[in-house]
């Protein structure tokens, strides 16, 4: 075992309350692009376009398009080892507060599968960005299921990675609110929105108490996000850091593994 994979499990065996930031990274290696690494989205595509309110207005059938093609591939893909090992860190050890910047819902996946026949059921994480798997209407904001569009309609096949099939769903009608008719869109957080309080509020205070921060998978770019682990540093706590390179957030890690999470995480949090 190397000299910093045992400190960091010494951090993390003596702490008793435990914050998790994870980022687009620790899906990476369940099929899920990320958005500032090699092939990230946003390496190719214009957030401003795809991801922000006056987005939609302009061209709402394109960002669901966008939209669609993220939550088809979301549907073929899996929870992988890293979002096991954390599950079942969580499930097992207690006092661990889960919050993501990812809205792929493969957290509460795997925490539900690890959960199998436990008593005790799997908290849902802080989801800073919001997810995919809900609709929140443009103008009410009453949240709803995602049902659009029936995820088999689209053909991910050799479009998957960062090569997004535009015209797919152009053609598809927008469906609207039951209550005020207005149009639906994903309940993601867009550039300029504010990100929901609950969860920010509640990862905020966790990372103020924790005995240590576990960041994991994020570049550490964007804030208030990047700024969590910082609450944790300010009450004189560790960060422990898995990553596959250095970030923003490195030169104040405790501990900076560098590798997989799917690799890493199981190792770690054994
Ligand atoms: P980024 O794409 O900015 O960063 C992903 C990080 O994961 C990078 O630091 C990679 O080195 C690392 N990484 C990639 N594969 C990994 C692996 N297998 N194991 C460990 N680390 C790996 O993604 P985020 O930091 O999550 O926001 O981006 C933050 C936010 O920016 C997203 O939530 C999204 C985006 O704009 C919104 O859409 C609001």
């Amino acid at each position: 075992m190397s000299e910093s994979l045992a400190g960091a499990r010494s951090l993390l065996a003596r702490a008793e309350r435990v914050t998790v930031l994870t980022g687009a990274g620790i899906s990476a290696e369940s099929g899920i692009p990320t958005f500032r690494g090699e092939s990230g989205l946003w390496r190719s595509h214009r957030p401003e376009e795809l991801a922000t309110p006056e987005a939609f207005r302009r061209d709402p059938e394109l960002v669901w398009s966008w939209y669609a093609w993220r939550r088809s591939i979301v549907a073929t893909c899996e929870p992988n080892e890293g979002h096991r090992a954390l599950a079942r860190f969580a499930l097992d050890r207690g006092g661990v507060t889960l919050v993501t910047q990812n809205v792929d819902g493969l957290h509460h996946r795997a925490a539900v599968a690890e959960a199998g026949d436990r008593a005790s059921e799997p908290a849902h994480p802080w989801e800073l960005h919001g997810s995919l798997l809900r609709d929140r209407c443009f103008d009410c904001n009453l949240k709803s299921d995602a049902h659009f569009p029936p995820v088999n309609e689209l053909d991910t096949g050799p479009s998957r990675g960062s090569d997004w099939p535009e015209t797919e769903v152009r053609d598809v009608e927008i469906p609207r609110c039951d209550a005020c008719g207005g149009l639906l869109r994903p309940d993601v957080v867009w550039f300029g929105e504010a990100l929901p309080t609950d969860a920010l509020e509640g990862a905020f205070e966790a990372a103020a108490v924790a005995d240590v921060c576990l960041v994991v998978g994020t570049s550490a770019l964007v804030h208030p996000a990047a700024s969590i682990p910082r609450a944790t540093l300010r009450a004189g706590r560790p960060i422990v850091e898995v990553n596959l390179e250095p970030t923003a957030l490195s030169p104040y890690a405790e501990v900076s593994l560098m590798g997989r999470a799917g690799a890493t995480l199981p190792e770690l949090l054994r």
